[in-house]
């Protein structure tokens, strides 16, 4: 597998966490100390997938294919207004990428979704099932957060983050997927209508996001950590040898814990938790496409991409760029 080409788009709204203090009782000093962030981008009154394929257009520009050369297109996707058709369908669409030759899937593995996704590229890729691979990530959590809820709604922003992947090369220097179930840490139920044969005793239709912050924040510290080393020594490197840790930006606090118990610099570790939040399974591809765009990503760089979510997952994979 080879990444060929790597896009992104974020929503034009900026909202700052003294506009959400505006309505909720909460405060800059409270996020900012917290979580890191200290704005996020938010979606109004744009089209998301207009905004996913935009992030696409560009991943596709960058890899010098032209959309017909694309002959399978994933989009990791935790919810969004369509519950079907799939969004990369739409995105398949919008791109003009001809129909009959490629097909099109989402895939909800939550904030792990670009990691997981990366996954069954490579294994795509290598039983020559694809060849070149349009992978799209994209998130409007803010519209599916309790906007009354300051404990969850100040973590998200949306975003989308798209990589074109190739069978050119030998990139995948190790991978590991997991999923322990515990639905109770974090949860979003779609609002449903009860049909006309059931009472609705025992089920909660009222339930939206819900999450245990300090089990999340505790685990995803352990499991990401635990992953990375094992990822890291089956592949016979340690983490001296990897040049970047791109992780899912849920949590500057988070950031910094598996850094410190890796024992590895700053300035390995980029961020943009700071000014997008919390965007789900765009997170990690969105700094990976801001980071090549600014140089500071270059072929032949080692890279470990982290990152956890609702299940529980966990997705690591170390790549060679
Ligand atoms: N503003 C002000 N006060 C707040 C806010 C807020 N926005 N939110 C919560 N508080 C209050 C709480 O009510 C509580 O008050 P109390 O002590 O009077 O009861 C106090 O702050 C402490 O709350 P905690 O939840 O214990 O705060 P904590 O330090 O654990 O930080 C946080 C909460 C930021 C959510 C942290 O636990 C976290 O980041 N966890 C990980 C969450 C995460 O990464 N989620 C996403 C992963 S999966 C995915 O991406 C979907």
């Amino acid at each position: 597998m080879k990444i060929l080409g790597t896009g992104s788009a974020v929503p034009r709204k900026t909202v700052t966490n003294d506009m959400l203090s505006e309505f909720l009782d909460t405060s800059d000093e409270w996020i900012s100390t917290r979580t890191g962030i200290k704005s996020r981008q938010i979606i109004t009154d744009e089209r998301f997938e207009d905004l996913a394929a935009k992030a696409a257009s560009r991943a596709l520009d960058a890899s010098g294919l032209a959309p017909d050369d694309i002959d399978y297109i994933i989009c990791s996707n935790v919810a969004n207004l369509y519950i079907t058709p799939t969004l990369s369908s739409l995105i398949q669409g919008a791109l003009g990428i001809k129909g009959p030759n490629c097909p099109t899937m989402d895939v909800n593995a939550a904030c792990a979704g670009f990691v997981y996704c990366l996954d069954l590229c490579d294994a795509l890729l290598a039983t020559g099932r694809a060849h070149n691979i349009l992978l799209v990530c994209a998130e409007e959590v803010t519209r599916f957060v309790d906007w009354n809820d300051r404990a969850s709604c100040v973590l998200f922003g949306d975003a989308a983050g798209a990589v074109v992947v190739t069978n050119g090369g030998d990139d995948m220097l190790g991978h590991k997927m997991t999923c322990v179930p515990m639905p109770e840490v974090i949860v979003y139920c779609n609002p449903m209508e009860p049909t006309p044969f059931e009472t609705g005793e025992g089920i909660d239709r009222h339930r939206t996001f819900e999450m245990k912050g300090r089990e999340v924040f505790r685990m995803a510290v352990t499991a990401a950590a635990n992953d990375i080393k094992d990822v890291i020594a089956k592949a016979g490197l340690t983490p001296d040898d990897v040049d970047h840790f791109l992780l899912h930006q849920a949590n500057l606090r988070i950031i910094e814990s598996i850094r410190t118990n890796l024992g590895q610099p700053h300035e390995k570790f980029p961020t943009n938790v700071e000014r997008c939040g919390n965007t789900s399974s765009a997170s990690v591809p969105l700094l990976l496409d801001e980071e090549v765009r600014a140089g500071r990503i270059k072929r032949g760089d080692t890279i470990l991409f982290s990152a956890f979510g609702a299940g529980f997952v966990t997705g690591t994979a170390l790549i060679k760029y």
